[in-house]
């Protein structure tokens, strides 16, 4: 990657969250008053709770123009809305039951749907969603990723290299924790963001934060995030960078 990341360290979790509600809201007002709305892909995981929480508090509550938002997923586990695997339900109990977003502005991977059979849904919405002509490809305003212990991102896993090659825009593949399948947004999709932020905290992210940073043949999905426009930033929490010998201000890019 040739690109220079910008890289936010907090003190702690709860500070991490405090600089994502930030990062969010201002996306938010910047995508609004460019071009009337925005769009955000959120990611699973436990990292985003915190952040996503906060969202439906004040202040941060009644200073995003939730009328104007839509809400997205990067990937999604292919489990029913009220498994505790779900993404979108987490989301739904987290924060989206609490904000006052139109209903078909929240817009979830069909987790119940066979693998495939979603990934084309998916793909369908989007189209419909960003009112994507033959040839172009949706652009989120802002997308939240995080990066498991082995470098996967969305899910993107490192065994699943097909989904890194696709031209296609959401692809299902199986694997993680839970290993069930899942549907994911590709690379090419990801990397068409205006801004995607990577969100880490905790001292076991360290070995793998490292190797992103300081290995940079390692090949994880995670290093192939390289918006092609957009901003990329990596924030993360004082435990999950402990690891970096390289001085931030020294980064040249993943
Ligand atoms: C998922 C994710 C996944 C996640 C990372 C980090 O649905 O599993 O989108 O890519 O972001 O595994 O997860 P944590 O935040 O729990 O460490």
């Amino acid at each position: 990657m040739t690109l220079k990341p910008e890289v936010i360290v907090t003190s702690d979790s709860t500070e991490l969250a405090r600089a994502a509600v930030r990062i969010f809201v201002k996306a938010a007002k910047d995508s609004v008053a460019r071009k009337g709305c925005f769009t955000v892909a959120l990611s699973g995981g436990s990292t985003p709770r915190h952040m996503n929480r906060m969202l439906a508090q004040e202040p941060h509550c009644s200073s995003i123009a939730w009328g104007k938002t839509h809400i997205f997923w990067a990937d999604e586990r292919c489990v029913p809305v009220d498994d505790p695997a779900s993404n979108y339900g987490t989301a739904r109990r987290d924060f989206l039951g609490r904000i006052p977003i139109p209903i078909d502005h929240v817009h979830p991977m069909p987790g119940e749907a066979a693998p495939e059979e979603g990934a084309e849904i998916y793909r369908n919405e989007l189209k419909t969603l960003f009112a994507s002509k033959e040839g172009e490809f949706p652009a989120f305003d802002l997308i939240l990723l995080g990066i498991g212990l082995d470098g996967h991102t969305a899910s993107l896993f490192p065994a699943t290299p097909s989904a890194a090659l696709s031209k296609k825009w959401v692809v299902a593949v199986k694997g993680g924790t839970p290993d069930v399948h899942r549907l994911t947004l590709t690379y090419h999709i990801l990397n068409r963001a205006n801004h995607i932020c990577f969100l880490v905290s905790g001292e076991s992210k360290a070995p793998i934060v490292k190797v992103t940073f300081e290995n940079k043949q390692a090949g994880l999905p995670a290093q192939k995030v390289q918006p092609i426009n957009g901003r990329l930033t990596w924030l993360m929490d004082q435990q999950a960078s402990s690891l970096l010998t390289t001085t931030l201000e020294g980064l040249e890019g993943l």
